[in-house]
């Protein structure tokens, strides 16, 4: 085999009348009045090839047999490019390789869809043949930033004293927020281990074994509904430390990030990132995740609203409800069938209603404008209002009033195209609730997790009010992404066991789930506390895409499959019969 001496990124012009060899895959080829141009391709970039009939006719009858895709070697030499033929879109562009021998390494079968061009494959086509799409420019890109993502990251904890410890795959299935993946047990029929959701219980494990600062990047497994940047099987950067407060996480987090997107995309984060508790970001901008590259910001109006003529304003704030509203631009952008679709999309999100009118340079017009007649003035004031900006207004309870107007704010924003590109907001978002009511299982369960500490001025509610309880913990949000979360966490078995209290966990049920843990916690755990940040949606951020499939070698679909390889599958009977398992049910 004829063996490269560059890659297809590297001809320049100072290699001008030396010979050497390249090895690639054919990306492009053009006959032109006797020459055959190929343009070779690996993952460095792109070099121009040339054949001319002067070479003779065996290497042009082989040339003449090249495809798309197929892999090659040539030797040749470089020469400069004729003036008009340079290409300055290509890193190689002054240069090309004159052919001397050819060797065909191996020939491709037509493909489904063009590596070049990933518009001509639909997403389930490219994800069967993975393979030819991760050889496309965009992925190729996205895998070298998720690359450097990584060595960035590991630098950073490696440089600050944090050692990388694994910790288990197969490990006992504890109640944690998701489904667990089950793995049977051949060796302990009947009994199964469960693939870690994350390795919380672990990492915190590890605090009491005295390695006060762990960081590992880790895949978690949860079985729960997908979306675009949710994965059955996910990567985590997992960090903990001890003798902390929330304030020494945040600041270590924030330095890995300011260096990981400096290093990655060139990119400088302001620091301090800006922090707002939960309650201000629910009501400022109806979201826990809050992507400030944009204002609009959510205001509440009881005030002014209770003096409205607008009897449905009146009558939600008299039963304790509230009346807010968000001010966006362009209102003649807004069409009369645009304001039906958001009013129907304002229906799925829970809100009863949608309400709008817009300004104009005489007030307010069309909508409820006439029901607003006495508090116009007001309004306009409250949000600066411009002509042409228009106003939508909720009424219904708190919660749900500010997060359908929240989800309105982002729609409308994505509609008119008001977020800038390429810049990036990072936010802290703190002081979380405790805990939260599940309608599903009846009883309060934990925000975060149930291993995250309250705000000690508040644990004395645990009792008496435990919803108003706030916790010791923390997200990071990027341009509207939850990046990653983390807490302090109960450190006695004292803290611990309250909390499970609260949860209406019985001590039996305590001890048979978690024992190990309680039981580490009583010999002498450290005050500790971490974070973990979700890799791939920081990688997403990062390489600009919208989509965790963008930045995963070998992702799933939303249905959990993966294309490639088919799976999930049936398996053979007797891998059953080893298990111990029946399948009773199928779908
Ligand atoms: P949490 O459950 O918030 O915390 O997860 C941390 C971060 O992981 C990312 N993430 C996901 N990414 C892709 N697909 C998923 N299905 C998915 N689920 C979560 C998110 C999220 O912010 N043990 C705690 C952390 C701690 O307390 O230290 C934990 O796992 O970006
Ligand atoms: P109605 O008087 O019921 O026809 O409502 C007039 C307008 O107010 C319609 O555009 C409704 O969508 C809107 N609306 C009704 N209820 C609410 C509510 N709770 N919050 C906001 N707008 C509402």
């Amino acid at each position: 085999m004829l063996k490269r001496t560059l890659t297809c990124g590297d001809l320049r012009p100072e290699y001008v009348e030396q010979i050497v060899t390249l090895n690639g895959w054919v990306n492009r080829r053009r006959d032109h009045g006797g020459l055959i141009f190929v343009d070779l391709r690996d993952r460095y970039g792109l070099t121009q090839v040339v054949f001319d009939p002067n070479s003779g006719e065996k290497l042009m009858s082989l040339a003449r047999k090249l495809g798309l895709e197929d892999v090659i070697a040539v030797r040749g030499r470089v020469r400069r490019r004729p003036p008009d033929a340079i290409n300055h879109e290509m890193t190689t562009g002054e240069v090309e390789l004159l052919a001397i021998e050819l060797e065909i390494l191996n020939e491709s079968h037509p493909q489904p869809f063009l590596v070049t061009d990933r518009a001509t494959g639909l997403e389930d086509l490219r994800l069967k043949y993975r393979y030819l799409d991760l050889r496309t420019r965009e992925l190729q890109r996205n895998i070298a930033i998720r690359h450097k993502t990584y060595q960035s990251v590991r630098n950073f904890y490696n440089e600050r004293n944090f050692f990388e410890i694994e910790t288990p795959f197969l490990m006992r299935s504890t109640p944690e927020g998701a489904r667990d993946f089950l793995v049977p047990s051949r060796l302990s029929p009947g009994n199964f281990y469960a693939l870690p959701q994350s390795p919380q219980q672990y990492k915190q494990i590890l605090m009491i074994s005295g390695f006060d600062r762990y960081f590992q990047i880790v895949r978690c497994f949860r079985d729960e509904d997908l979306r675009a940047d949710r994965q059955p099987e996910f990567t985590q950067i997992d960090v903990e430390m001890s003798f902390v407060e929330e304030e020494d996480v945040i600041q270590s987090t924030e330095e890995m990030l300011r260096r990981v997107f400096r290093e990655v995309g060139d990119i400088e984060l302001e620091t301090p990132f800006p922090r707002l508790q939960y309650e201000e970001a629910m009501r400022r901008f109806g979201s826990d995740k809050p992507d400030l590259r944009f204002d609009h910001e959510i205001h509440t109006l009881n005030e002014i609203a209770s003096r409205s003529e607008f009897e449905v304003f009146r009558k939600a704030i008299a039963g304790g409800g509230i009346v807010a509203g968000i001010c966006v631009p362009q209102a003649s952008r807004i069409s009369r069938k645009i304001i039906d679709e958001l009013t129907e999309l304002a229906k799925k999100w829970g809100a009863p209603g949608l309400a709008f009118t817009k300004v104009t340079p005489a007030g307010l017009e069309g909508g409820i404008a006439r029901f607003l007649l006495t508090v116009k003035e007001e309004i306009i004031a409250e949000f600066k209002a411009h002509a042409d900006d228009m106003l939508f207004f909720m009424a219904d309870v708190p919660e749900k009033t500010y997060s359908a107007l929240g989800n309105l704010r982002l729609e409308i924003a994505k509609r008119l195209e008001l977020i800038p590109a390429d810049i990036f907001k990072p936010v802290w978002i703190t002081r979380f609730p405790l805990l939260e009511w599940s309608d599903e299982e009846g009883r309060l369960v934990a925000k975060h997790h149930p291993f995250t500490a309250a705000v000690p001025e508040e644990e004395h509610l645990l009792a008496s009010d435990p919803a108003k309880v706030r916790a010791r913990a923390y997200d990071i949000v990027i341009n509207g992404h939850e990046i990653g979360g983390g807490s302090i966490r109960n450190h006695t078995v004292e803290m611990q066991n309250r909390m499970f209290d609260v949860l209406r966990i019985s001590p039996e049920t305590a001890r048979n789930k978690f024992g190990f843990l309680l039981d580490a916690l009583s010999y002498g755990a450290p005050p500790h506390g971490g974070i973990a940040l979700g890799f791939d949606r920081l990688v997403m951020v990062l390489a600009g895409a919208n989509n965790l499939r963008e930045v995963i070698a070998f992702p799933k679909t939303t249905s959990g499959a993966s294309l490639m390889d088919g799976c999930p599958t049936a398996v053979e009977e007797q891998q059953l019969n080893d298990l111990g398992l029946q399948i009773t049910k199928k779908k």
